[in-house]
């Protein structure tokens, strides 16, 4: 359970990933993870390491 201190933060980055700090759970087609890390999803469409940004959007264009 989450603790009232316990911050949760999304950050969209310019012309990059989602920036997701906390105490997060994924799940979904890619499994599922539970982490208490800074993580980065990729919003691109182009990371080989779906749903994680694998730097791709600085070589694919992507502005966002
Ligand atoms: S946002 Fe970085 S690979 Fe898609």
């Amino acid at each position: 359970m989450k603790k009232n201190d316990e911050k949760t933060s999304i950050v969209f980055l310019q012309n990059g990933p989602i920036q997701v700090s906390g105490s997060i759970q994924i799940s979904g087609q890619y499994g599922e993870k539970k982490t208490e890390e800074t993580i980065h999803l990729c919003r691109c469409g182009e990371s080989k390491n779906k749903p994680y940004c694998d730097g791709s959007h600085k070589t694919s264009g992507f502005k966002g």
